[in-house]
């Protein structure tokens, strides 16, 4: 029967082309923006452990699940649920999962968005030779002016949401997938060239310590839970992206393999941006808890002394926008999937209203930097609220369901035929997506909650 079902949006022109894409939405600001400062602010080595643990029993589970969940059901993640529960004779309820996704989807964006701003303006920086001869008190001084300005941030903002959007419109397996064949391996040759360069700095043994030394005294109930929804974010799980990728999969592509491809390629570029920015840190004497400033506080010192540092610069950051470009599609292609297939919008009108959304939310973020910098919530800022409630609410609880509709709702039959394994090795993924992954989560929570 499922294989009458085909996504109305087409699928992807091969094999490759889905890992490039899968690839694309999980390596992007959250690798070399978010996981090092992340990094610093918990203290280094044994919260790196952590994610590298919750990224292979937690992570790695789910985004099989989610992508043969996709897979089956065709379509954005509302209609897509609405065909497995049906399918299952499940509680409609579950097409609920479909509604946090999308929104979930809006709502990173909304911040995802103006974080890529900043990498767009630092382009332009490194274009214009500001970084030339700065010190680490200078590059600072420059970053802080540059977030205390509404106006730059808006414009890159609304630069990256407009590029988001003309690109979405194509559909995402035209334009996306030609420019992912160049840009992957370039960024991986760029970030091996840096460590190159970090390797040279004075500090780069420390930083080397700082990141793989187990020290769990470190460790708190807080980072536990933020290493967890960091490897949700940085795989992009939870929130129907990989869902609606996986409706484009043609069927004969093993799932488990892509997957493991796909986390792989996340998990070392994560690694390799913490190699270049922590002997950076510590070369100049820079707190490593300086928060989501932290690689534009570091990086450009590098560009700035280093020979050859002005094309670096520029290919460094040019790279980080179109690796949030290749992010941001996947973000916002649920929301747009649904509108195109639920709402009979066309491709064009969807991501016209889903952008125009997303744009106007990502001001609470902008204005968090500047204008409303003093207007907290628990605590925090609305940015930083944003990020909280959805890297580590939203996308968690969403792999959870995830885990267990594959798990326990949909029959073993159709787990079982999507994916096509030898039996001992889907036994063991139903181990992990029945008990261990949920549980982990759960667990987590109850940490958090201070329950355990
Ligand atoms: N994985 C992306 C990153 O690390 C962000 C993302 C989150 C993309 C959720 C899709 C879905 O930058």
């Amino acid at each position: 029967m499922t294989d009458t079902r085909k996504s109305p949006q087409g699928e992807w022109s091969s094999h490759f082309a889905f890992i490039l894409a899968a690839t694309g939405s999980a390596v992007g600001l959250g690798n070399i923006w978010k996981f090092p400062y992340i990094t610093g602010e918990n203290g280094g080595g044994a919260f790196v452990l952590v994610y590298l643990l919750c990224v292979v029993l937690i992570g790695a589970p789910i985004m099989i699940a989610e992508t043969l969940m996709g897979r089956r059901g065709r379509h954005n993640p509302i209609t897509t649920m609405e065909t497995l529960t049906a399918e299952a004779h499940a509680d409609p309820h579950w097409h609920y999962l479909g509604w946090m996704g999308i929104s979930a989807g809006i709502l990173i964006l909304s911040y995802y968005s103006v974080i890529a701003g900043w990498a767009s303006g630092y382009v332009l920086k490194a274009f214009t030779g500001s970084f030339f001869g700065a010190d680490a008190p200078a590059i600072k001084q420059q970053f802080a002016d540059f977030i205390g300005s509404p106006i730059q941030l808006a414009f890159w903002h609304t630069a990256f949401m407009l590029a988001t959007m003309w690109i979405v419109k194509q559909g995402i397996h035209n334009g996306l997938e030609k420019a992912l064949r160049w840009l992957m391996p370039s960024l991986f040759v760029l970030l091996i060239l840096l460590v190159g360069y970090a390797m040279t700095t004075p500090g780069y043994f420390q930083g080397l310590h700082f990141l793989f030394n187990l020290d769990f005294s470190k460790l708190t109930g807080g980072s536990v839970l933020t290493a967890m929804g960091q490897a949700f974010f940085s795989l992009g799980l939870g929130m129907g992206a990989v869902m609606v990728y996986g409706a484009y999969l043609p069927k004969k592509v093993s799932i488990t393999e892509t997957v493991v491809i796909v986390s792989l390629a996340d998990t070392v570029v994560a690694l390799l941006a913490g190699i270049i920015i922590f002997p950076i840190v510590f070369s100049n004497g820079l707190p490593v808890n300086s928060g989501p400033g932290l690689i534009f506080e570091t990086l450009p010192i590098a560009f700035g002394s280093m020979t050859g540092g002005w094309l670096f610069g520029i290919m460094f950051f040019v790279m980080l926008v179109l690796a949030a470009l290749s992010s941001s599609v996947a973000l916002i292609e649920p929301a747009v999937a649904w509108l195109v297939e639920a709402r009979g919008f066309s491709r064009e009108k969807a991501a016209l209203w889903a952008g125009l959304l997303t744009w106007l939310l990502g001001f609470a973020s902008i204005f968090s930097f500047n204008s409303w910098a003093g207007f907290k919530l628990f605590g925090h800022n609305l940015f930083e609220l944003l990020d909280y409630v959805t890297a580590n609410l939203m996308l968690p609880i969403g792999g959870f369901a995830i885990a267990i509709f594959a798990g326990w709702m949909m029959t073993a039959d159709h787990s079982e035929a999507e994916l096509d394994l030898p039996k001992p090795q889907y036994q063991i993924w139903q181990l992990l997506i029945k008990y261990l992954a949920p549980a982990g989560v759960f667990f987590v929570f109850l940490h958090v909650v201070g329950v355990l």
